[in-house]
């Protein structure tokens, strides 16, 4: 592939301190969009020309957890621009990657859809959408999101789309929880009357609506962490 844009993710801090060993001279980055420039033989699903957008991991397909969907959990994975000890894949920070398993890694931008945009398809998107629907959000839940690096920002969408009732947005960074309250903002359909039957209507203090739904019970380790950061929430 010919890069045309590339991210830089949280992630890529845990190579930076260290925490994950980089080799010297390994080429970070594994958010990327760009186009085919050549195809191996078994590349089927994408060709040469197409404007595609790559998932950070590459999985082998095959395997227990691909078979049921699970590509991250492969036993094969190989993260890009993690050095050897995740797989030895050059990453994306640079004018060509190598993509294996190019069926499963990649997938064609639709037209009209921006190159940063897509961008968060492969990484960030999808693992903010992955956290909620872990969670088992449904409509009218009461969420909270931990963090608004962009993860968690792409969780409190992915929250809102799932219908989440009201969404409790912690970070220290006031710019991030800014951006948290302006996708709240945006949202343009009023709340359902299922939603506000399970959530009632938030207290006049603004203190989190006292839903009687499991979800919205307030666990030791949230306010912790609450107690640490500043929560912006949104009814
Ligand atoms: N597929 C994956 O597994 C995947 C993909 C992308 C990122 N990640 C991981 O997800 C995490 C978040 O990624 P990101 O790019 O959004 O990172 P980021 O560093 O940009 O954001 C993290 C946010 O958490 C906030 N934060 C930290 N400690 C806090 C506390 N105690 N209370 C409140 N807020 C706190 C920080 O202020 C920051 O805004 C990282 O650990 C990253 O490695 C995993
Ligand atoms: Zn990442
Ligand atoms: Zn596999």
């Amino acid at each position: 592939m010919k890069i045309a844009a590339s991210g830089i993710c949280g992630s890529d801090l845990h190579l930076y301190h260290g925490r994950i060993p980089l080799e010297a001279g390994f080429i970070l980055g594994h958010e990327f969009v760009g186009t085919v420039t050549a195809a191996g033989p078994d590349v089927t699903d994408v060709a040469v020309g197409d404007r595609v957008l790559g998932c950070f991991v590459t999985a082998c397909g095959r395997c227990f957890f691909c078979r049921r969907r699970d590509f991250h959990k492969c036993t094969e994975a190989r993260v890009f621009g993690h050095g050897k000890a995740l797989g030895g894949l050059q990453g994306a920070q640079a004018e060509q990657v190598l993509v294996p398993h190019a069926n499963l890694t990649l997938r064609r931008v639709p037209p009209g859809l921006s190159n940063d945009a897509a961008l968060f398809a492969g990484d960030v998107m999808g693992t903010g959408f992955h956290a909620v629907r872990g969670a088992d959000v449904a409509p009218g839940d009461v969420v909270v999101v931990l963090g608004l690096g962009p993860v968690g920002l792409c969780a409190v969408q992915a929250a809102r789309a799932l219908g989440a009732g009201q969404i409790i947005a912690v970070d220290t960074v006031a710019e991030r929880l800014a951006m948290a309250e302006r996708f709240e903002r945006r949202r343009s359909t009023r709340p359902s009357r299922t939603r506000r039957r399970r959530c009632g209507k938030p207290p006049a203090d603004g203190a989190p609506t006292p839903a009687s739904t499991p979800s919205a019970t307030p666990t030791r380790s949230t306010s912790r962490v609450a107690s640490r950061g500043t929560a912006a929430r949104s009814p």
